[in-house]
Formats: C-alpha cells, sequence, structure tokens
C-alpha cells in the first residue's frame, strides 16, 4: 500500500515548515543565549528540538507508507527578533499558521480517504493545542513584564519542568 500522492505533496511541505521551525527556535534561543538571558535560551532550545521531532515523525509516516520524500527549500529564519514579547508574538503566529496547516493536511487526509494519514496526524492536533497555549502564555508574561526581562527568566525559572508532558506522546 502506497501514499496517496496529494498527501504526500502536502507532508513534505509540511515536513519543510517543521524544519524551518526548527531553524527559527534555534535563532532565538541563540539570540537569548548571546544576551544571557539562559533560562528564555533552553526554552527556546527545547522548543526547537521539539520540532526537529516533529519533522522526524512525519518522515518516518513517508517511509512507513512506502512514500517519496522530498524536502523542500527551507526558509531562513528570522533574525529580526530582540524582544522577548516579539519573540512569543512571533511563535504564536507560527504556531497558529502551523496549526492551519495541520487543519488542511487533515482535510486533504479525509477527502482522499486516507484514514492511516488521518490517524497519524491526531498526535499532531494535541500537540499544537499545547504549544498554542505555551506560546500563548510566554506572551502574556512577556507583555507584563514589559522592560523586565529578568522578571521573564525568572517565571521560566519557576515553570522550568513543570510542562505537562503530552498524554498521548511517546517521546
Ligand atoms: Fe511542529
Ligand atoms: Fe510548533
Amino acid at each position: 500500500m502506497q501514499i496517496n500522492s496529494a498527501v504526500n505533496t502536502a507532508i513534505n511541505k509540511q515536513i519543510g515548515m517543521e524544519f524551518g521551525a526548527y531553524l527559527q527556535y534555534l535563532a532565538i534561543s541563540t539570540h537569548f543565549d548571546v544576551e544571557g538571558l539562559s533560562e528564555l535560551a533552553a526554552f527556546f532550545k527545547a522548543q526547537a528540538e521539539d520540532e526537529r521531532d516533529h519533522a522526524e515523525r512525519f518522515i518516518n509516516h513517508v517511509v512507513a507508507f512506502n512514500g517519496k520524500l522530498e524536502i523542500p527549500t527551507i526558509e531562513a529564519p528570522s533574525s529580526n527578533v530582540n524582544t522577548i514579547e516579539e519573540a512569543a508574538q512571533l511563535s504564536l503566529d507560527w504556531e497558529m499558521k502551523v496549526t492551519e496547516e495541520i487543519n488542511a493536511l487533515l482535510k486533504l487526509a479525509g477527502e482522499q480517504g486516507d484514514h492511516i494519514t488521518e490517524n497519524f496526524l491526531s498526535w499532531f492536533l494535541d500537540e499544537q493545542l499545547e504549544e498554542l497555549s505555551t506560546m500563548n502564555k510566554l506572551l502574556k508574561v512577556a507583555k507584563r513584564a514589559g522592560d523586565n526581562e529578568l522578571a521573564v527568566e525568572e517565571f521560566m525559572a519557576r515553570h522550568r519542568g513543570q510542562q505537562q508532558p503530552n498524554p498521548n506522546a511517546d517521546g
């Protein structure tokens, strides 16, 4: 059995987006690292690694489903992120866009009668909800802290490790 070619194409595009997110979160993490904001650097580094994991999940799906992997050109990340609020806003906007893409992919899989991919994508729906909620929270905290970047660092340190793991995640 082989994956539907329209679904395969859409998944390849999604793999590019996941790697793009990996690069964007890595760029943000590095910026905060240089600024000495190590909690934020660690937070965004972990987000980056999650995105790489997402890309690998899609790649594994292509392999399992006899598809063809074609990684598209990855868009360069923005280096124009200076404040915590900007980083949080950019991340939230990104996650909203990705959520729409996952919804579109789910719709396409349904239309093509590809229930295996529909089922595979349900993990990503839970994951997107969690990431939207995390970035939303960071944005609220950043707005409240204003110029006091250390307040956000303290908040991150206090909540480190408290992020609930996704109950449906297996890794
Ligand atoms: Fe992702
Ligand atoms: Fe994400």
